[in-house]
């Protein structure tokens, strides 16, 4: 492998003019630059990165913290992030914890030993060990969709207390009365507080809540179809569902079409998240949208914003949902 000093004979330049023309740290004439780079190219030179970003005290990538990365809502997040990080000229590196908070703590571990210039971080579960740990090396990070309220960091949520209210509502108004609702893992926020909303929107419609048409999924389809045939099953039988998540949604239209029970005459279905896939199932699906591209810009924003200014206080913002109604609810007035 050529040197630096190789290159810089080879250009009949000084080797500080070889280390400007590779890290922009210095105006170098055209004509220089041209030299340096075409005795790069014919001595084959690449530059050390890891070098270089010892110098620079930078290594222009970014840690990407999921907890499943096979969810789409999770994969058209990391899309958005993506996409902002590489227009700002970093690379990400994905690390998928599978919701077990050792992985998590062994991810972010091995990000901050490569020295990565911040993390984004969705909490696999409620435990603060793994942004303790984070915050204890000085790490920027911004955690998003999922809040840990015991750690003051940069984040970037969405109102999940609102969309659990606007799919309530939206159902109510149509004239359901019996809602049943698939929520989500309780050891994670966005679940309960979108069962916040739910029970909030039944209040103002003067209705009870009832404890048994709540019934814990795990934001998987699988638990979304089980879960609904056992809905299905339930005297007097709810008019429509709540899932928390639109692949729990998904699962609740298989279940009512292997029970001949048609959507949304028999049985509205509402999900939430509006994943990319919800306009094309049968019937295309009513859910909650969440904010994903703004989500993954604006975290991305910040993380940057926070390499920049390590002390600045941190910033948290909170994203509204918006209802999109398709097919999959109708009124029953
Ligand atoms: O679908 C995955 C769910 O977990 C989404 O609703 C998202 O908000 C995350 O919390």
């Amino acid at each position: 492998m050529a040197t630096i000093r190789e290159v810089a004979e080879s250009a009949g330049v000084s080797y500080a003019t070889v280390s400007h023309v590779i890290n922009n740290t210095r105006l170098v004439s055209p004509e220089t630059r041209e030299r340096v780079i075409a005795a790069m190219d014919a001595l084959n030179y690449r530059p050390n990165a890891l070098a270089r970003s010892l110098r620079q005290g930078k290594t222009n990538t970014l840690g990407l913290v999921l907890p499943d990365s096979a969810n789409p809502f999770f994969a058209e997040i990391s899309r958005s992030i993506e996409d902002e990080a590489f227009k700002k000229g970093y690379s990400v590196f994905l690390c998928n914890t599978e919701l077990d908070t050792q992985r998590e703590l062994f991810y972010v571990d091995v990000l901050s030993k490569k020295q990565v210039d911040g993390i984004i971080f969705v909490a696999a579960g409620a435990q603060a060990d793994s942004l303790d740990f984070l915050v204890g090396r000085n790490m920027p990070v911004v955690m998003i969709d999922r809040d840990v309220p015991s750690v003051e960091v940069d984040a970037v949520l969405t109102d999940n207390q609102l969309g659990g209210y606007l799919a309530t509502r939206h159902l109510l108004e149509l004239g359901h009365q019996r809602i049943a609702c698939i929520s989500g893992p309780s050891s994670i926020t966005p679940s309960a507080e979108r069962m916040i909303g739910y029970r909030k929107a039944l209040e103002e419609a003067g209705l009870p809540y009832e404890e048994r048409l709540i019934l814990r999924g795990d934001y998987h389809a699988q638990s979304g179809m089980e879960i609904t045939h056992a809905i299905l099953k339930m005297s007097p039988r709810p008019t429509a569902i709540f899932a928390l998540n639109d692949l729990m949604a998904l699962g609740a239209l298989r279940a009512a079409a292997e029970a001949g029970c048609i959507v949304p005459g028999d049985l509205a279905v509402i999900g939430y998240d509006d994943l990319e896939i919800a306009r094309f199932t049968n019937p295309p699906l009513t859910t909650i949208a969440q904010p994903k591209k703004e989500i993954g810009v604006k975290a991305i924003e910040l993380l940057v914003d926070r390499i920049a200014r390590k002390d600045r206080s941190p910033s948290r913002l909170v994203l509204p949902p918006e209802l999109i109604v398709r097919r999959s609810t109708q009124s029953i007035l």
